[in-house]
């Protein structure tokens, strides 16, 4: 028996490299899965390769009516929902340039529709009585990065969002976590680096303690744990998963101290 057989969860942003990897690991551990993305062409193919206990429907989150559809659909063909993933982001950034209409569209996808989300599953899990729900978030939330302002702001909301929502949903019997991955390799990754793995790696490798880039799949198995039983007693936090960035002060993995003596 695995880990979450008999479980249904729904993936928003599911589509490309970690929302896929997401896809399939809580596929593998036994859950059906219902996948929300705009992007078709990328929902339509994981939903294929994964075959049975596999639903994809274009959905633009920032749509209630398509998120109540979505998630209506996904009870409807599985019979109930239990796991929520708020995955789907938006980059949208031109920090401190950024118009009105840019903040309020980040915020939209990044914040607004998690809670949308959130607030479409509850009354599904309440009637399976409990759930797990997990947001994504960022090393990004609590850390200053150049010319960046909207992401990070967004991700460091939906970490306090976790929280909220974890006090709020426990008397449902809904657990709510997030995770903030570091560099994971990743379709903008893939594109900014042409493809080059390994200079993505070097790149990285100053402020990650484990010297690359995390691997969308080690993601992935820190979500099956928060989503199934095994974390029964897990709620309101965020999990690193970022190979030691956040561990790292501004020092760096050098002996500074020691250069008082140079
Ligand atoms: N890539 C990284 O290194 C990294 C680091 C830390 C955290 N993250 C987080 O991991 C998650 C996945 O990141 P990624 O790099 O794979 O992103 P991505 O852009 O490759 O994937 C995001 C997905 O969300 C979908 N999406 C965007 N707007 C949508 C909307 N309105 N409705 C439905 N779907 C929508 C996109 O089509 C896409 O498939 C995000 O939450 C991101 O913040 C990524």
């Amino acid at each position: 028996m695995s880990e979450l057989d008999g479980k249904t969860a729904l993936v928003t942003g599911g589509a490309t490299l970690i929302g896929r990897a997401v896809v399939h690991a809580l596929h593998t551990a036994g859950a059906a899965v219902a996948v929300a993305d705009i992007d078709e062409e990328g929902g339509r193919s994981v939903a294929d390769e994964l075959g049975d206990r596999a639903l994809f429907e274009r959905t633009d989150i920032r749509d209630d009516a398509a998120v109540d559809r979505f998630v209506a659909a996904a009870a409807e063909r599985f019979g109930g929902i239990d796991i929520l993933v708020n995955l789907a982001c938006s980059y949208l950034d031109e920090g401190g340039a950024s118009p009105r209409a840019d903040w309020l569209e980040s915020l939209d996808v990044n914040v607004v529709s998690a809670v949308m989300m959130t607030r479409a599953v509850r009354p599904h899990m309440r009637a399976r009585g409990g759930g797990a729900i997990v947001n994504f978030t960022s090393i990004s939330s609590q850390v200053a990065q150049t010319g960046r302002w909207l992401y990070p702001v967004g991700k460091a909301a939906l970490v306090q969002l976790t929280r909220n929502m974890a006090m709020d949903l426990a008397p449902d019997g809904i657990r709510v976590n997030s995770v903030s991955a570091g560099w994971t390799w990743s379709k903008v990754m893939v594109e900014l680096s042409g493809d080059d793995r390994a200079k993505t790696d070097r790149v990285a490798a100053p402020f990650h303690l484990l010297g690359r880039v995390g691997d969308p799949e080690e993601v992935a198995n820190v979500v099956v744990f928060l989503a199934g039983d095994k974390a029964s007693f897990v709620t309101g936090a965020d999990w690193a998963v970022d190979g030691g960035y956040s561990a790292m002060g501004p020092e760096q993995a050098e002996p500074a101290i020691q250069k008082l003596q140079q």
